[in-house]
């Protein structure tokens, strides 16, 4: 599952103790194992090679550079959701022909962009964004590539805030609505209907959504090709879920088997867009004790990461994993509730978790912190955001350096001088 592992009562990332990662980048630090994402990227590569898919990382789930420039080498593209990500795409190196377009709300500025980069194709989400996109692209001389989003309809079965192929969601486009926006583009002359796309949730464990929605989607294609459209492309989306605690997800081998008996006989190209898949159980979060209240009915181990460093406790009730870095597991543990030193009641990382005794000064691990936690981090109560290193082997990189107070009141200080 991933290259986190206990020697003599110690955690590692590959071959470095994590203790010592601590030592010299200090905490709160996120820790990612770069043999852990490639080798979650090649499982799905493998998965799907019968199909040769094109493989576009998700950049919302960790958009560090160096992340996207070590996909980029394996041949992976990129699902993108705004200019800025499209800007880290191109920086990492990333062809534009492999990058595809999402979102509800692309503004005319960075579907300019988009459209100036050469990216392959705008997955369009509504009628007044390709009619936009129509526009701006017969300004710019240019023809856009487009996938209409479609919203099958099916209950992915996981969290309500990451759900997205529900009627009532505010993605995509149901079938009726979308067929009707693929005959109104036939009249927009700088878009090309190329695709259909579709992307139900995240944190998805079963494939049975999927065969859902990929059968109401066939079903589109099929009518699409009957009325003239060339559709060469079907995008599946994101969504494959990982392992925080007790989930059993498929597989990524079941998952292939099960959807692309579907797929196959439209030869399409077959996109994926997966995030959490490659980079959730690939990363860690490393805090330090401060303080430890014992209380009347548990322990609270206030340690120095909050909800601005790692928000899907607070946000989701999400559940991770949280070990400490060192010392062996004893029988005796403690009641204890891991929060932070933000000042909301909803800043924790863990409740009622069943800890050893900690004492200021222990380091926790965080597990399975890779995807949607440095991506989602803030400054929130002016903390300053953490730093980010990648573990190769025996190897260790400064991936994002911590932030510092200048960087925290720059923006104002710049704009108190104008
Ligand atoms: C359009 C789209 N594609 C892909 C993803 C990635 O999802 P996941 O990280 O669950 O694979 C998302 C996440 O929200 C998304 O909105």
């Amino acid at each position: 599952m991933d290259d986190f592992h206990i020697r003599q009562g110690e955690w590692y990332c590959e071959q470095v103790p994590v203790s010592r990662l601590a030592k010299t980048y200090g905490t709160p630090l996120y820790v990612y194992s770069q043999n852990t994402i490639l080798s979650h990227f090649f499982k799905i590569m493998h998965a799907f090679a019968a199909a040769n898919p094109l493989i576009c990382y998700s950049v919302k789930a960790n958009s560090n550079l160096s992340i996207l420039r070590l996909l980029a080498a394996q041949g992976a593209g990129l699902d993108i959701v705004s200019q800025g990500e499209l800007i880290r795409g191109l920086e990492a190196g990333v062809t534009p022909e492999r990058i595809v377009y999402a979102g509800v709300g692309k503004t005319e500025t960075e579907i300019a962009a988009a459209l100036r980069a050469g990216i392959l194709m705008f997955n369009v989400e509504s009628e007044p964004e390709a009619r936009l996109l129509n526009q701006v692209a017969q300004r710019l001389r240019k023809t856009a590539r487009v996938a209409l989003r479609i919203n099958p309809d099916v209950d992915a079965k996981t969290h309500q805030y990451i759900t997205t192929g529900k009627k009532e969601s505010k993605f995509g486009l149901s079938i009726p609505l979308a067929m009707g926006l693929f005959r109104a583009i036939r009249r927009m002359r700088h878009l090309k209907a190329v695709g259909v796309h579709m992307h139900i949730g995240s944190q998805i464990t079963s494939s049975t959504p999927y065969i859902q929605a990929i059968q109401r989607l066939r079903k589109v294609v099929e009518d699409l090709r009957r009325a003239g459209f060339d559709i060469a492309y079907f995008n599946l989306g994101g969504g494959l879920g990982i392992i925080y605690n007790e989930e059993r997800p498929q597989t990524a081998d079941a998952f292939a088997q099960a959807v692309l008996p579907l797929i196959t006989p439209l030869q399409c190209r077959l996109i994926l867009e997966p995030g959490r898949f490659i980079v959730g159980n690939a990363g860690i979060l490393i805090t330090q004790v401060q303080y430890v209240k014992r209380g009347h009915v548990k322990s609270f181990a206030v340690v120095d990461a909050g909800m601005n460093d790692l928000i899907r406790p607070s946000l989701y009730n999400a559940y991770h994993q949280i070990v400490p870095v060192q010392g062996r597991p004893g029988r005796n543990t403690v009641l204890t509730d891991v929060v932070g030193p933000i000042c909301e009641s909803g800043d924790f990382l863990g409740h009622d978790r069943h800890l050893p005794k900690l004492n200021s000064g222990d380091l926790l691990a965080v597990r399975s912190a890779g995807a949607y936690g440095m991506a989602m981090a803030s400054n929130y109560n002016s903390r300053v955001r953490a730093a980010e290193v990648m573990v190769s082997g025996a190897r260790v990189r400064l991936i994002r350096r911590r932030e510092t107070y200048a960087d925290l009141l720059a923006p104002e200080k710049e704009a108190a001088l104008k």
